[in-house]
């Protein structure tokens, strides 16, 4: 079949798209580039905020009349943290769905597909309690049409229950892949043609994967064999829990050449009450003392984090101590967000609700001082030097764009540079969000 693939959602997400694509292929499908050419479409889904999930049933009704109207063989299956927590709803309203897979479940599709592509009317194939731990070993060993920068999940599920968050019910407890697993897949990955590897987890700094001789290792451990790994240029991770941000990370981040000194650290509110409600571990001093610690590795270390606004019982006073650290920090990056109830989780059951006009008042003023940070940050550099790997080819003429090591966006028109090159670039010029230079020769 042709298959078109749409992911929602978080990099896991797409790390997981990117498998399926893979087993898929293996199988004999054909990836299909627009949703338009396609004859099975496969939505892996993202039930973080309830947004998510309203966008999802829209698209799924949308597909309703390409499916009514296909006069071949149609098929939809919804896949993910979406068909992990809502099948009973989606087969309810959405009975033309062919089969709903949970993200701990993915390494089936081939096998699913070969199902519900026969003759015969079949009833919705739903399979979603499966967590993660069995997938991996499951996934098919080929790797297809891989760019420069590609992730590799090493960790994923939660144990943390923040009060707000969904994730530890959809995507189960935490799970580590072991060292050799991943640096396996790392090599596979380089061997394709990948430069940069990002390594992903829920909770990625709290990696406990066991080791060649059984012992378990944390990230630290593993960073530095990946690290050894021919022909990688680049390492990343995402997302980091404060919690265990530690010195070790900190002196990976000072002796790893590839290790890029970046650092996605969510603090999601700068007010002790607020955090200890959301059930976060740390205070506002030790998420502080945190990104010290770390610039004290790596003075040039960058920022970015993920923020909550209007939580239960978030008052004034505790929205300014978010912006107040905002500006402690200094984030280079951020990402921000309206609370948004989930079902099953702690705070969906808290009093002292924030009024919709109050959050969406908090969220503009934080995205403006965000917004503000980030643009400052680029500046910071007009008229210097990054190093900048070369990811895809831009709009213009001659011209590529690619991130530079805190992770900008930075563009160059120039012939002699080529994709997966990492090149000094001298910075010229900003647009909105991304930086434009020259090549330095
Ligand atoms: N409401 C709003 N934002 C949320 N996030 C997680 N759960 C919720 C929720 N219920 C945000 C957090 C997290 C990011 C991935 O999404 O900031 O770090
Ligand atoms: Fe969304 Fe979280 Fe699931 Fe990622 S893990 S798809 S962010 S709910």
């Amino acid at each position: 079949m042709r298959f078109f693939i749409k992911s929602y959602g978080c990099q896991m997400n797409s790390y997981d798209s990117q498998r399926i694509g893979d087993l898929l292929i293996a199988a004999g499908h054909e990836p299909s580039s627009s949703l338009d050419e396609a004859n099975l479409v496969i939505l892996n889904t993202c039930s973080i905020r309830e947004k998510a999930e309203d966008k999802i049933f829209s698209d799924l009704g949308r597909l309703k009349i390409i499916k009514e109207k296909s006069s071949e063989k149609f098929l939809i299956t919804v896949v993910g943290c979406m068909a992990r927590l809502r099948s009973a709803e989606i087969v309810r309203r959405v009975p033309y769905v062919d089969a709903i897979l949970g993200p701990g479940e993915i390494h089936r599709m081939a096998d699913i597909v070969e199902d519900i592509s026969g003759d015969k009317k079949k009833d919705v194939v739903v399979s979603v309690s499966a967590a993660a731990a069995d997938k991996f070993s499951q996934l098919s060993d080929k790797f297809f049409n891989r760019s420069v920068s590609e992730f590799l999940t090493v960790q994923e599920g939660c144990n943390n229950f923040c009060s707000y968050c969904i994730v530890p019910h959809t995507r189960g407890r935490e799970f580590s892949r072991s060292v050799s697993d991943v640096v396996r897949e790392a090599k596979k990955l380089v061997s394709s043609g990948v430069k940069e590897i990002i390594l992903l987890g829920q909770n990625v700094n709290s990696y406990k994967g066991e080791g060649r001789d059984g012992k378990s290792r944390n990230l630290a451990f593993l960073l530095f064999e990946l690290a050894a790994v021919d022909g990688l240029k680049r390492l990343r991770y995402t997302t980091s829990h404060p919690k265990d941000a530690d010195a070790e990370l900190g002196r990976a981040h000072r002796d790893i050449e590839i290790l890029m000194p970046f650092l996605h650290l969510p603090v999601q509110s700068g007010s002790d009450e607020v955090l200890r409600r959301m059930k976060r571990p740390y205070t506002r001093a030790e998420y502080l003392k945190c990104v010290d610690t770390m610039r004290g590795y790596r003075p040039d270390m960058a920022f970015s984090s993920d923020f909550i606004v209007g939580f239960p019982g978030e008052s004034d006073g505790d929205f300014q101590q978010t912006l107040q650290l905002a500006e402690e920090v200094g984030y280079a990056l951020a990402y921000s967000f309206k609370y948004s109830p989930r079902p099953n989780t702690a705070a969906a059951l808290m009093k002292n609700c924030v009024p919709e006009e109050v959050k969406s008042e908090r969220l503009r003023v934080l995205q403006t001082l965000l917004d503000k940070q980030q643009s400052e940050f680029n500046q910071s550099f007009a008229g210097k030097h990054l190093n900048v790997l070369f990811v895809k080819k831009g709009r213009h003429k001659n011209q590529l764009v690619g991130r530079s090591e805190y992770s900008q966006a930075v563009s160059v028109c120039d012939n002699n540079i080529s994709i997966g090159d990492v090149a000094r670039v001298k910075i010229t010029g900003m647009a909105s969000h991304s930086l434009i230079g020259t090549v330095e020769q």
